[in-house]
């Protein structure tokens, strides 16, 4: 047995962690560029209290809060801009996956010389940027534990990728259950089913291994009974807490172990229809699933098995069934089903789809070989 496992330098996890954010930030640097959504951190007012936080441990404190939901090359180089020019040397991230999406890319980037583009498609990042803090608002993306980065390149190209590099693991994720709790019922649904589908990928991943196995298997069977909790009763700070855990021990694991087919087709997808990433990977997921059930169903039956979708009895086809089934009730219960229409892409689009999603690292960790044809009878089925 031989693997290699990657995570966040350090992680801090539990309800009301974030008021360790200015001393931890304080121990890393002197000033620090602070990046979030545009709106969310102001209405809670948690974006005042923690720069007044940042104030009385005399930090400077610069904030960039340019960041749109669907993050494109242009945010990062906006970001990369201002923390030169305010001389930041440490960046911390608060938000949902695109916020911090964007933090690790600015501060992996802002030392290096390198523009977001030539990153983009392909020029490596040469070494430590600065230090970076993640501290997701969302269940979620697990961005705070990957070295994964998406951005848009809304140019020509029309291309949404995955970005990569192993300077961009966090060196600081804070996991604070509390910031979950006020998330909207549509936001807790589309990163939920995000969150999932990246744990039950990472699970049935053609790069999993022992240790990302018992990550991603506790995190989808414990995401498959919190999430329409979490979704139905958001104020529950137990089921956001079973949701906090489940995304990230899901990140940890595909940071590792690399995702599937859902994840290869939902780039390509959401680039040219603008739905959310988690609404595109909820809907897809059931579809894969069943793909995926003739070389990889004994490891979806043993998550029906342990999570009460299934009886203990029943066949390997039948629980890996039962999954698929579950994963169509949550879409169902949660409002995405309604959307479905949306994440039809014109088929004059299909062919430059299917390059893309076959070329996607996603799609290479797929645990069935994908063909042309098979992405074809996916998009065919939307
Ligand atoms: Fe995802």
């Amino acid at each position: 047995m031989d693997f290699l496992f990657k995570t966040a330098g350090n992680i801090l996890f539990g309800a009301g962690k974030l008021q360790k954010l200015g001393h931890l930030v304080g121990e890393m640097g002197g000033s620090v560029m602070l990046v979030t959504g545009r709106t969310a951190l102001k209405k809670t007012g948690l974006l005042d209290k923690i720069l007044a936080d940042f104030k009385g441990r005399g930090l400077k404190s610069t904030v960039f809060d340019a960041v749109p939901p669907e993050p494109t090359l242009g945010v990062v180089e906006d970001g990369v801009m201002l923390a030169k020019s305010s001389n930041a040397d440490v960046i911390a991230a608060v938000g949902g996956g695109s916020v911090l999406d964007v933090g690790k890319a600015v501060a992996a980037l802002a030392p290096s010389g390198i523009t977001p583009r030539d990153f983009f498609y392909g020029t490596p990042i040469p070494g430590n940027g600065l230090p970076f803090v993640a501290v997701p608002t969302t269940a979620g993306t697990g961005s705070e534990v990957t070295a994964v980065s998406v951005l848009i390149d809304d140019g020509k190209a029309h291309a949404k990728v995955g970005t990569r590099s192993p300077y961009m693991f966090p060196d600081l994720a804070i996991i604070d259950p509390v910031l979950m709790l006020t998330a909207p019922p549509d936001v807790t649904a589309n990163s939920g089913m995000d969150a999932l589908c990246q744990a039950i990928e990472a699970y049935v991943s053609r790069g999993a291994s022992l240790v990302t196995d018992v990550l991603a298997a506790d995190a989808a069977q414990r995401m498959i009974l919190a999430l329409p909790n979490a979704y139905a009763d958001g104020g529950n700070l137990a089921h956001r807490e079973n949701m906090a855990l489940g995304s990230l021990m899901g990140g940890m694991a595909f940071a590792n172990a690399r995702l599937g087919l859902v994840h290869g087709m939902a780039h390509p997808v959401g680039v040219r229809t603008g739905l959310p990433h988690g609404l595109i990977c909820g809907l897809l997921l059931p579809a894969v699933i069943r793909f995926n059930a003739p070389v990889c169903g004994e490891k979806y039956a043993r998550l029906a098995w342990e999570s009460g979708l299934a009886p203990r009895d029943s066949s390997v086809e039948e629980a890996a069934e039962a999954l698929a089934a579950q994963a169509d009730r949550l879409n169902n219960i949660m409002s995405l089903s309604s959307r479905k229409k949306e994440l039809r892409v014109p088929k004059e689009a299909w062919p430059a789809v299917v390059e893309q999603v076959l070329i996607s690292g996603s799609t290479k960790s797929n645990p069935r070989y994908v063909t042309p044809d098979d992405v074809l009878g996916i998009l065919g089925e939307l």
